[in-house]
């Protein structure tokens, strides 16, 4: 599937629009349209119906040791800028950047991609940010600019088969940035923190400085005692919070995959330290599975098991769960979720103060005085449990979603073009998107055949019963292919149509988006037909 196909079908009929479009538009901001709320909606629903509300507290899933209970959180996007500097955030959650001379552009380091090609004994790297599909197009067009070439010219550049990323380059003299005409541009990377900057009150300083959060994690660790004060669960448990997240990076692209602003869906599971370890490879599978319910295909997602050196300082164990988005080159994947068994860090780091990454086991960061680098709230975050009397400090199983890729793997997964007859019998390529029925911004569209004979009185009934229970859609404008075309293209799985055999037998014709079969039904049996279809 070619990306520019679905960003133009998600302009289209409304799922995404770029933030603040009419003034040009703003890097990194997106903003979901009609279709895109209901469908980004429907991705958290599902997400807090299966982890928190449709849990059973009662009973051990499969896979997991024991039963455990799940609670939900809602908290604040500014927090006090302690947290922060007690999470590492403050001064660890940085990438690095290059800025270029030139072109006073920046860009993150690890993202600038480029080939070495030679002409005439001259080798030079032409570096680029274009999205995977253009990368090709914008180094040969730079480097015939570069050495003054014409296109019918470019056989006699002679091109290294790999892309190499930016890191990989030592030659940074033989550099031609991603936007320079010059080499030598790139300066030496240099560490930019991610975090949003905000001032609260009247103040301007450093003493009113606060961040947007990057994370909502930190929000659940500061409330862990609230929760457990205030509920009566009982370790192993979880904490969920869906929620907006911000980071300034560097180079957003790829539609929303790397935005500026969005969503998480967080969990962080709380369990004993001795039963951490079962408790990891649980969360890893259960959260691998409900991709795959959801309709992502085994063979485009795939768990990957960090290696050792890549895995945090505290962590023993972190598996991404990956797509292979049709942005990337092929054999690549991209982050959707991650799941990091986290050990004891957070709520120690929020007891005592930022830990020192390089200690083991992990002691507290001091600064050149002698004094803790930063100090943590001091507050108890130990657990006693009151059948055993043990007291400890709970390990931390963390699986950590985005709703933005999520649905925006949702939606690649689901564009499909294939062959199917108009209303004159012919075959046509039609775009549908197979979205899950569980997520799909509209259950059904409701059509009369035609604009009169009672069918659009018997239509609008119909509408009215189902919109009591679902998100419906009632269209009487236009040929009837092009009303089933135009739900096909928002992913509507069901389409009930009022004919002249309606006015006979109170039967309706009910169409399947994916197979195009149609079945009729009693106009009183639409409602439970629709329900038992979607699930
Ligand atoms: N609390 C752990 C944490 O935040 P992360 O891997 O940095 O871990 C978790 O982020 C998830 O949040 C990612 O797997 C991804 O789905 C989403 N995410 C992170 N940065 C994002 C960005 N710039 N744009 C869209 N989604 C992002």
């Amino acid at each position: 599937m070619e990306m520019d196909k679905l960003v133009s079908l998600c302009k289209r009929r409304g799922f995404l629009f770029q933030s603040s479009e009419i003034y040009g538009g703003l890097n990194g901001f997106w903003d979901y349209g009609p279709l895109g709320v209901e469908l980004k909606r429907n991705v958290k629903d599902a997400w807090w119906r299966d982890m928190v509300t449709g849990h059973d507290d009662l009973a051990a899933p499969a896979g997991a040791p024991e039963p455990y209970e799940m609670t939900g959180l809602d908290c604040t996007i500014i927090m006090h800028p302690q947290v922060w500097k007690c999470s590492g955030h403050y001064d660890l959650f940085h990438d690095y950047m290059v800025d270029c001379r030139e072109s006073k552009r920046r860009y993150r380091h690890d993202q600038v991609r480029g080939r070495w090609v030679a002409y005439q004994g001259q080798r030079i790297f032409v570096a680029t940010t274009a999205e995977t599909d253009h990368e090709v197009e914008d180094v040969t067009a730079r480097a015939l600019k570069f050495f003054k070439l014409r296109t019918k010219e470019a056989a006699e550049l002679v091109w290294d088969e790999t892309w190499q990323t930016l890191p990989q380059v030592t030659e940074v003299a033989q550099v031609l940035g991603p936007d320079a005409k010059v080499l030598g541009t790139l300066t030496a990377p240099r560490e930019f923190n991610l975090m949003f900057k905000t001032f609260v009150g009247a103040l301007s300083g450093e003493e009113g400085a606060a961040f947007l959060r990057p994370e909502t994690a930190q929000g659940i660790f500061v409330n862990f005692k609230n929760v457990l004060d205030s509920s009566r669960v009982r370790v192993p448990f979880g904490i969920a919070q869906v929620g907006k997240s911000f980071r300034n990076e560097i180079t957003p692209r790829n539609f929303t995959f790397r935005s500026r602003e969005f969503e998480q869906m967080e969990i962080e599971f709380f369990c004993h330290p001795q039963s951490s370890a079962e408790w990891y490879r649980y969360w890893r599978d259960r959260r691998m599975k409900w991709y795959l319910d959801l309709g992502l295909s085994s063979e485009r997602l795939r768990l990957r098991e960090h290696h050792q050196e890549e895995l945090s300082h505290y962590s023993t164990g972190t598996a991404d769960i990956e797509y292979a988005f049709p942005f990337l080159p092929p054999g690549e994947y991209g982050e959707l979720e991650g799941i990091a068994h986290r050990g004891d860090f957070d709520l120690r780091s929020h007891m005592e103060g930022k830990l020192d990454p390089k200690t083991r086991p992990l002691a507290l960061e001091m600064g050149p005085d002698g004094k803790p680098r930063w100090r943590g709230s001091g507050k108890d975050l130990s657990y006693r449990d009151d059948l055993t009397n043990e007291r400890y400090v709970p390990h931390v199983i963390e699986p950590s979603a985005g709703a933005d890729r999520a649905t925006l793997a949702f939606l690649c997964e689901a564009y499909c073009e294939d062959q199917a007859p108009d209303e004159n019998g012919q075959m046509q390529t039609r775009v549908v998107m197979k979205l899950h029925p569980r997520i799909a911004p509209l259950k059904a569209a409701v059509f009369p055949l035609v604009k009169k004979d009672g069918m659009p009185e018997i239509a609008q009934d119909i509408y009215r019963a189902l919109k009591k229970h679902f998100n419906v859609f009632y269209d009487e404008k236009g040929a009837i292919g092009r009303r089933y075309r135009r739900q096909d293209e928002a992913g509507t799985p069901y389409c009930i149509t009022v004919d002249s055999q309606t006015l006979q037998d109170q039967t309706v014709t009910i169409r399947d988006r994916d197979s195009l079969q149609q079945w009729r039904v009693k106009v009183d049996d639409c409602v439970s037909e629709i329900r038992q279809r979607i699930g």
